[in-house]
C-alpha cells in the first residue's frame, strides 16, 4: 500500500523525475486520417465513454494541485470537440493565479481560423500546428481529407492574434523527403519554428512502418546540404533538440524517439479522453482515473490513484522499426493518446 500523500504533495517518479507537464487528449476523433496516424476506417469510442469538459477541468486542476506547469490540449483533433473553448476558459484561471504556466494545443489547424482568436483571449500563446508538406495534392494524399487552404489560414489567423507558432512535420520516407528545405525556409520566413519528427510505431495504420520511417540522421544530413546548421543549448521542456540555421536565424527541431532515446529527462504524462492515465507515451501500462473521479466528489480518491500510477513509470520507452517487427510497439493510435 503505498502512503497517502497530501494532495498538494508534487509529483516525483521512481527515477526522481518530476511530472509537470500534462497532456490531455480532449478527443479521439478527427476532420483528418493522416497515414501514419489512423487507418481509413478508424473506430472511435462512443460519445457516452468521454469525460465531461467539466471532467476533464476537475482531473487537470488536480495534476495543477501536485505540480503541473503545462498543460497541453490534443487529441485526436482538440478543435473538432464540441465546447472546447469552455475547457480552455475554465483552465485559463491557474494561468490568471500563476500556478500554471503555461497552456497550449496542438492542432492540425483545419478549425483555427474560427477559434485562434478566443485561444489567444484564454491566455494561449504558443501552440504546435502540425503540417506535413506545403503541396497541396499531397498534402490531401497524407491526409486523406484534409484541406491545405484552410489549415494555411488558419496559421494567418494565429499569427494575427499573436499567436506564437511552432510547426511540426513527420518525416515520411519517399513523401515529404524533397520538401525539407522547402519547409524551414516557409517556417523561418514567417517567424515560425520547425520541428521534424520520427514517425513512432503506434497503432495499426493500413501501411508498414518500415516504408514510412525516415531516421532523422538522413534528414540533417540533406539539410546540411543547403543551411548551415549550429547546435544550440535551446529547450522547450519537451524532447526535442534543436539546431539554429544560420542562412535564416531561425530553428529546427529534432524529435527523435526511435534513433536517439529521450526518456531521461522526460517530465509528462498524458490523460485520454476517457480520463486513462499513460505514464509512458511507447508502453502499454495504464492507469484508470476515471472511475475514483467519479466514485467521489472530493479528490482523494482521485489524488491516491495518480499515486499509484506515478509509483510506476517506467524509465523508458523501447520503440522499434525494422523488417522483423511488423507489429506496433504499443497497439493504441497516437490520437488516443495524444501527441
Ligand atoms: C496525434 S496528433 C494530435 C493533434 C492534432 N490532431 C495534430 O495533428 O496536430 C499530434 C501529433 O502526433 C503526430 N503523430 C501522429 N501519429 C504519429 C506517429 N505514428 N509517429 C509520429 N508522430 C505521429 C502528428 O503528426 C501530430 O503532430
Ligand atoms: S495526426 Fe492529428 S490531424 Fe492527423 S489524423 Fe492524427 S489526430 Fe488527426
Amino acid at each position: 500500500m503505498l502512503e497517502r500523500l497530501p494532495a498538494t504533495a508534487p509529483l516525483v517518479d521512481p527515477f526522481g523525475r518530476a511530472i509537470t507537464y500534462i497532456r490531455v487528449s480532449v478527443t479521439d476523433r478527427c476532420d483528418f486520417r493522416c497515414v501514419y496516424c489512423m487507418s481509413e476506417d478508424m473506430h472511435f469510442l462512443p460519445r457516452r465513454d468521454l469525460l465531461t469538459l467539466e471532467e476533464l477541468d476537475r482531473l487537470a486542476t488536480a495534476f495543477v494541485a501536485r505540480g503541473t506547469r503545462k498543460i497541453r490540449i490534443t487529441g485526436g483533433e482538440p478543435l473538432v470537440r464540441r465546447d472546447i473553448m469552455r475547457l480552455f476558459a475554465s483552465l485559463s484561471r491557474h494561468l490568471g493565479s500563476g500556478a500554471l504556466e503555461e497552456l497550449t494545443v496542438t492542432t492540425n489547424a483545419s478549425q483555427l481560423a474560427r477559434y485562434a482568436g478566443e485561444l489567444a483571449q484564454c491566455g494561449v500563446r504558443r501552440i504546435n500546428v502540425s503540417l506535413d508538406t506545403l503541396d497541396a495534392a499531397k498534402f490531401r494524399a497524407i491526409t486523406r481529407w484534409g484541406d491545405l487552404g484552410k489549415v494555411l489560414d488558419g496559421i494567418e489567423a494565429a499569427q494575427n492574434v499573436g499567436l506564437a507558432i511552432k510547426l511540426n512535420a513527420v518525416a515520411l520516407k519517399g513523401v515529404n523527403d524533397d520538401e525539407f528545405p522547402a519547409m524551414v525556409r516557409f517556417a523561418h520566413g514567417r517567424g515560425m519554428d520547425i520541428t521534424f519528427i520520427e514517425v513512432m510505431p503506434l497503432g495499426d495504420i493500413d501501411q508498414a512502418r518500415i516504408e514510412q520511417y525516415l531516421p532523422l540522421s538522413e534528414l540533417q544530413a540533406d539539410l546540411a546540404r543547403y543551411f548551415t546548421l549550429d547546435e544550440i543549448d535551446y529547450r522547450t521542456g519537451g524532447p526535442a533538440r534543436y539546431m539554429r540555421v544560420a542562412e535564416t536565424g531561425g530553428r529546427v527541431g529534432f524529435i527523435t524517439p526511435l534513433t536517439h532515446n529521450f526518456c531521461e529527462s522526460c517530465n509528462r504524462v498524458r490523460i485520454t479522453c476517457t480520463g486513462t492515465l499513460y505514464m509512458c507515451l511507447g508502453q502499454d501500462d495504464a492507469a484508470d482515473l476515471r472511475a475514483p473521479l467519479r466514485a467521489s466528489e472530493a479528490d482523494d480518491l482521485l489524488n491516491a490513484a495518480i499515486d499509484r500510477a506515478i509509483a510506476r513509470k517506467p524509465k523508458g520507452h523501447d520503440f522499434v522499426i525494422d523488417r522483423m517487427t511488423r507489429r506496433p510497439a504499443v497497439a493504441r493510435h497516437m490520437s488516443v493518446t495524444g501527441g
